[in-house]
Formats: C-alpha cells, structure tokens, sequence
C-alpha cells in the first residue's frame, strides 16, 4: 500500500469533493461537514455516475443521475440491488490528506 498525498484538507469545502486521478482509478475524496475525510471510487455502482458531482449529507453521498445513496464510510449503497464502491483508507497528518492506494498504482496523473 502506498499513501499518497493529494493536498491540503483546506483544498475540499465542506460537503465537497475533490477528484483525483492515478494511473488505474479516480478517486472522489469527500469531506464532510463535520470535517470527516472519505475516499471512494468515482463511479456509482448504479450506471456509473459522478459521486464527487453527488449531494453530501452526514457521511452519506447522494448520486446526482438517480439519487442512489451511497455510504462514504463502507461504500454500501442503499437498497437490495444497491451494489458497493470500492473505498481507500485515508490519513489526515499535519492538515495533508493521504490517501492509500495500491502499491504502484499510486502515481498521481492528475
Ligand atoms: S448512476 Fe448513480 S444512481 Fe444511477
């Protein structure tokens, strides 16, 4: 596992999102309004809609193309049928988010 830095907690508003892209995945890093820091896969498990584009409410992102409601935590969707995305582990040192990708995937491209 390689931990990747990807900037200031400073740089994501409260509710907001910040994309990061490496050479296998993006990665949505949300932070929450109590200042909680989740990173999940881009992708809703519905038909792969933009979570970072979603709605965040506690530790919850609502997708912006049907309103599934993904759980930032676990990457659980609600529902019987509601499928999961793949989350990441992340630290927070000094105001710097980390985040945990596989070893040499973690190359930032943008
Ligand atoms: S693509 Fe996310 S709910 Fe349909």
């Amino acid at each position: 596992m390689t931990y990747l830095d990807i900037g200031s907690i400073d740089d994501i508003p409260e509710r907001g999102a910040r994309l990061v892209k490496t050479k296998s995945e993006t990665v949505a890093v949300f932070r929450t309004a109590s200042g909680q820091i989740f990173a999940i896969e881009d992708k809703c498990p519905h038909l792969s809609g933009p979570l970072s584009q979603g709605i965040v409410h506690g530790s919850r992102v609502t997708c912006p193309l049907h309103n599934l409601v993904v759980d930032l935590a676990t990457g659980g969707a609600d529902g019987p049928d509601g499928g999961c995305v793949r989350t990441f582990p992340v630290e927070v040192r000094d105001g710097r988010i980390l985040i945990g990708l596989t070893a040499g995937l973690g190359e930032k491209v943008a």
